[in-house]
């Protein structure tokens, strides 16, 4: 058990690396499954546990990995076994793509309910409404998804809700299909897309990934490809949120603006400056913020993930600020611990309503999930005096070097076993 230490008051200067993005990583890995010959070399993979954890179920299931450093080479020509039911599928959320992958290239899979952060209920009806729709037998047993199809044959799926998991997987399994899917009311968010170009690199057909339809023209076979992740724009978002509550200028190194626009807009309201440029952004801040209203949204609305940061920083802006989160139930955990260090958040169902306050003040907390560690993170960077961050282990699951890259800023962070 690890906790992080540390004390706040500095502000933020210099520039920060963002790393491959965990929510697009973290389903090309299962997605490099459905190549039957030949090696998918992936570059730009995030160093954290999620990553880590798939590369192990992969093992596990007979694929073979060989890592360097961000590159990933992943052969999956003679993979054994379709049953994923080791401990690691239970821990993460994203495992539920190998339900796809699996279904999609040996049509039948057994894959372990997946895990994920305790944000609410996590259902996975619209995943199963389009593996079915394709032809597939879906049941749940023993805690596992039991999926079995004698012919995928591409349909119409129109989605209830807007769902990131639900679109990748369907697409997933649509791939192989015989004839053309149509994915209808799908989400749009960057990672969609990313996949969808690592599949069509490895001989897929999909088209209008980043539209509110894909079409997927069902080919023969899969192999292996060369293919970079994009860069990861909640963690780029993280290190503007924490840069703008701390004061000072960093640069935001290898992200691609575009992807941010919503979260910049946010902290221009906020009274920070954000000058993009390239593939860099800088946010320079006097720490002097003023209080705003938020509702998170799927892409490109303000991204859930970004949220708990950013209550972080609403809790010393000046004024009342209204958040109203609008994609999980149960996503204002780290509301009690913001209170802790003497923020002022009341929340009400899925709203917080937070009145900012002249300062924190250090306390030991919990990181009750991975976006409410990094709030907590920010929280201490913030507060006055010393914080401690237990729940380490949640940040690890996404977030790459966080505290040498925070250091690096001029924080003072440090990590110690409890
Ligand atoms: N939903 C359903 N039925 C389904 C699927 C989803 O009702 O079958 C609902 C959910 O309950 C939720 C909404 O649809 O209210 C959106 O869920 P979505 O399926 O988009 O979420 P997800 O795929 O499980 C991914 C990210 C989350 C991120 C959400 C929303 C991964 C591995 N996880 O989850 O990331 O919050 O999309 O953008 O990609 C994180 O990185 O911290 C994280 C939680």
């Amino acid at each position: 058990m690890e906790k992080l230490i540390i004390n706040g008051g500095n502000n933020l200067y210099g520039h920060v690396d963002i790393s491959g993005a965990k929510n697009a990583a973290v389903a090309i890995i299962p997605g490099a499954i459905m190549a039957s010959k030949g090696v998918c070399v992936i570059d730009n993979i995030p160093d954290i546990e999620d990553v880590r954890c798939l590369e192990r179920i992969l093992e596990s299931l007979g694929c073979k990995l060989k890592k360097n450093n961000d590159t990933v080479n992943i052969d999956s020509s003679d993979i054994e076994s379709t049953n994923a039911c080791v401990e690691e599928v239970r821990k993460m959320r994203a495992s539920y793509y190998l339900i796809g992958a699996l279904l999609g290239r040996f049509k039948e899979a057994r894959v372990e309910l997946p895990g994920g952060c305790p944000i609410g209920v996590r259902p996975i009806d619209q995943h199963i409404k389009g593996f079915e729709a394709l032809g597939a037998k879906v049941k749940i047993e023993h805690g596992a998804v039991i999926v079995k199809a004698d012919r995928l044959i591409g349909t119409k799926i129109f989605f209830d809700v807007v769902s990131v998991g639900a679109t990748i997987n369907v697409m997933l399994a649509a791939i192989l299909a015989e004839g053309t899917t149509t994915l209808e009311n799908v989400a749009k968010e960057p990672h969609v897309v990313d996949v969808a170009n690592f599949l069509n690199s490895m001989g897929a057909n999909i088209r209008g990934a980043g539209t509110d339809v894909i079409r997927i023209f069902g080919v023969k076979e899969l192999k292996g490809c060369n293919y970079s992740v994009i860069p990861d724009q909640i963690e780029a978002g993280t290190y503007m949120i924490a840069t703008a509550a701390c004061g000072g200028e960093v640069t935001i190194k290898n992200i691609i603006p575009k992807h941010l626009e919503s979260i910049s807009a946010k902290l221009v309201e906020t009274g920070v400056e954000v000058i993009s440029d390239g593939d860099s952004v800088t946010v320079k801040s006097s720490g002097k913020l003023k209080g705003v209203n938020i509702k998170t949204l799927p892409y490109p609305g303000f991204p859930t993930d970004i949220q708990q940061p950013m209550t972080t920083l609403l809790s010393i802006a000046k004024g009342r600020s209204i958040i109203n989160e609008s994609i999980w139930e149960n996503r204002f955990k780290h509301a009690d611990e913001l209170k802790k260090m003497g923020a002022s958040v009341k929340v009400e169902g899925r709203t917080a309503i937070i009145d900012g306050v002249d300062k924190l003040t250090g306390a030991v907390v919990k990181a009750t999930d991975l976006r409410a560690g990094a709030a907590m993170i920010i929280a201490g960077l913030i507060g006055e005096g010393t914080t401690e961050i237990v729940g380490v282990e949640h940040i690890d699951r996404g977030y790459p070097h966080i505290e040498e890259k925070f250091k690096k800023l001029g924080a003072s962070i440090t990590r110690s076993t409890i």
